[in-house]
C-alpha cells in the first residue's frame, strides 16, 4: 500500500505536562513500529515548543505540525502565530480552515486562502480542511464543496518540491465519539474524494492536482480507520477524538500498514 498519512489533532485537550508526556510515549514506541506511513503529531502551541526541544537531537520519528498559523510571517500583529517560526520550530505540516476555527471564530475562506499562501511560502505542508455542515444531496454537497476548495485554493501554485493535503471532514461527523454510525459511510467518503479530485484536475491542471493527497476526517476510531483507506480510498486520516487515547491511537497505527 502507497504510503499513508496520519494526523494526530490534539486541539486544546491536552496540558503541556500531558502533551509532552504522550509525545515521549509515542517517540518509543514508533521507534519499535517498523510502520512506513507518515504519523504528524500536532499539539497546541505551548506543547509544540516544548516538545520541539526534546525531539531536536533525536532521529525523526514522527512530523510535528501545528493546528493553526497567521497569513503574514512578521509584523505587527499582537497574539498571531508566524509560520515561519514554525517552521523553525521543527514543523512540517500546519492544520488550516478547520472547521471549529470557520464555526467558533468566524475564519472565512479568504483568510484561509491567505494562510494557506504564507504557510507553503514558509516550506510547510498545509493540511486545508473542507466539509459540508450538514447532510445535504449530493448535488448541494458537492456544490458547497467546490465553492470552499476554490476560494480557499485561490491562486494557489505549488513549485514541484511542495505539496498540499486536502482534509476532508464533514462538520457532522466531527466529535462524535466512537460510533461507527456516526462517521461519515466509507462509500460516501469515496465519492467526496473522487468529486475532490475531479475539481483539482479541472481547475488547478495535472501539475498542481498530482501533488494533493486527500485524507478523512470525523469520529475515526481503531474499528473504522482501515474502511475510510481501503474502501473510502483516503491517502490518510485525521484523529481529533480517538488520538487523545494513546491506546487506541496505536491501533489505528496498526491498522494502517
Ligand atoms: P474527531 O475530530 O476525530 O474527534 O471527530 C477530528 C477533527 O476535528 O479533526
Amino acid at each position: 500500500m502507497k504510503k499513508k498519512l496520519i494526523i494526530a489533532n490534539w486541539k486544546m485537550n491536552l496540558s503541556i505536562r500531558q502533551g509532552v508526556k504522550n509525545i515521549q510515549t509515542l517517540y518509543r514506541e514508533c521507534a519499535k513500529k517498523k510502520s512506513k506511513n507518515t504519523l504528524v503529531l500536532c499539539p497546541d502551541f505551548t506543547t509544540l515548543s516544548c516538545v520541539s526541544h526534546f525531539l531536536k537531537e533525536k532521529k525523526k520519528l514522527f512530523s510535528l505540525g501545528a493546528q493553526d498559523c497567521f497569513y503574514e510571517s512578521r509584523g505587527t500583529y499582537t497574539g498571531e502565530i508566524s509560520p515561519q517560526n514554525l517552521k523553525e520550530l521543527g514543523c512540517d505540516y500546519v492544520i488550516i480552515g478547520h472547521s471549529e476555527r470557520r464555526m467558533i471564530l468566524q475564519e472565512s475562506s479568504d483568510t484561509i486562502s491567505k494562510k494557506i499562501h504564507q504557510a507553503i511560502f514558509c516550506g510547510l505542508i498545509p493540511i486545508v480542511c473542507v466539509g459540508e455542515q450538514k447532510l445535504l444531496s449530493q448535488k448541494q454537497g458537492n456544490n458547497f464543496l467546490e465553492k470552499q476548495i476554490l476560494v480557499s485554493l485561490n491562486h494557489i501554485s505549488l513549485s514541484p518540491s511542495q505539496s498540499i493535503v486536502i482534509a476532508y471532514e464533514p462538520v457532522w461527523a466531527i466529535g462524535t465519539g466512537t460510533s461507527y454510525h456516526a462517521s461519515c459511510d466509507p462509500i460516501l467518503l469515496k465519492t467526496k474524494i473522487d468529486f475532490l479530485k475531479t475539481i483539482m484536475l479541472k481547475k488547478f491542471g495535472v501539475h498542481l492536482a498530482k501533488r494533493v493527497s486527500y485524507i478523512y476526517g470525523g469520529s475515526v476510531t481503531s474499528k473504522t480507520s482501515h474502511a475510510f483507506i481501503k474502501e473510502g480510498t483516503a491517502d490518510g486520516l485525521l484523529v481529533g477524538t480517538a488520538s487523545l487515547d494513546l491506546k487506541e491511537f496505536n491501533e489505528i497505527i496498526d491498522s494502517i500498514v
